[in-house]
């Protein structure tokens, strides 16, 4: 299949590319361009212009704006770049004759109680990120009919800018010694990027289209991870601060550990438990 990936050097996109890039004819595309060629996915003309070039079978969209502050503050970029980017693939797709992978947000959820969610529960964003991805997909379902749409809970992974990752990150700080606050009442199921990509992998090889809420499995808030974390890399536990949330900017989910009803009825098998999958992202790390 000829296949886009958009947001290509993003930490979910490179992992992306690693794993199709061994079955299908790939186009990364990113907004920075090389190694990818560039693409603003919030210009509709230059959308359309790779597809009538390259008509691909099949788009992997990840390029999104995922600083959920950010988008609190500047409400009309994450319009610009979540929903009208996706609304443009997705016009293209249409006019292609293409399929769609979106990826979306369990912060379309309100996150609120202390029960799984499926797929099939009310959306209620919790932020204007969250308002932004739901517009996103409301966007997508009215012009296509061939999508997949994956909401993902928190993700980890080895690549994407250093500083807007989550491990890299937390991991050079434990290293100089400072100390990292990480909170204990944001509970969700996080996900390795490499796991999204293999799942990315299943479904494009199917018809199966849908909305599917996409995690690993087990419960972590994010103080679990990076105490998982830093006993994985050897580095000292007690330099991790548990704390309760506050609103900085943007509200946060409380609890948005997945039922994923839809997506194990339809396609079986999903990635492991969440330790499992940070031991192989640190190996990975750790191997360069
Ligand atoms: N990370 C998470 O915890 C998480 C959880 C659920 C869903 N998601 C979603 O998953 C997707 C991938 O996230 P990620 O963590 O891989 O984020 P990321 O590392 O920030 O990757 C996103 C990529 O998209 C690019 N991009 C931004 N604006 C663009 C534009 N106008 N045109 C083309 N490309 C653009 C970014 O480039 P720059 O870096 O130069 O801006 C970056 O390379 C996003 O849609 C995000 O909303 C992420």
């Amino acid at each position: 299949m000829k296949v886009v990936v958009t947001g290509a050097r993003g930490m979910l996109g490179e992992d992306v590319v690693e794993v199709l890039q061994k079955k299908h004819e790939l186009i990364p595309v990113d907004i920075t361009g090389s190694p990818a060629v560039e693409l603003d996915v919030t210009v509709p003309q230059s959308v359309l212009s790779l597809f009538k070039a390259e008509r691909p079978d099949m788009v992997v969209h990840t390029a999104g704006w995922r600083d959920v502050d950010g988008c609190e503050e500047n409400q009309e970029r994450a319009l610009l770049i979540n929903t009208l980017g996706a609304k443009n693939v997705a016009l293209a797709c249409r006019l292609y004759d293409a399929a769609m992978i979106h990826i979306s947000t369990d912060y379309v959820y309100s996150g609120g109680g202390k029960r799984a969610v499926t797929e099939f529960c009310p959306t209620d964003p919790v932020n204007f990120y969250g308002y932004s991805k739901l517009k996103a997909e409301g966007e997508i379902t009215a012009l296509l009919g061939e999508f997949f749409i994956l909401r993902l809970p928190f993700l980890f992974g080895r690549g994407g800018r250093k500083e807007n990752n989550p491990l890299q990150q937390t991991v050079s700080l434990l290293q100089k010694g400072e100390k990292v606050e990480a909170t204990t009442d944001q509970i969700c199921s996080p996900t390795h990027t490499l796991d999204v990509a293999r799942v990315i992998e299943r479904m494009m090889e199917t018809e199966l289209y849908g909305i599917y809420n996409v995690s690993s499995s087990g419960e972590a808030s994010r103080y679990d991870l990076y105490w998982e974390l830093a006993t994985l890399c050897g580095l000292d536990t007690r330099l991790l601060i548990p704390v309760k949330s506050v609103i900085k900017k943007a509200r946060r989910s409380h609890y948005t550990v997945f039922n994923a009803l839809a997506y194990e009825r339809t396609f079986k098998a999903g990635p492991g438990h969440w330790r499992e999958a940070l031991r192989e992202c640190v190996e990975r790390i750790k191997a360069g």
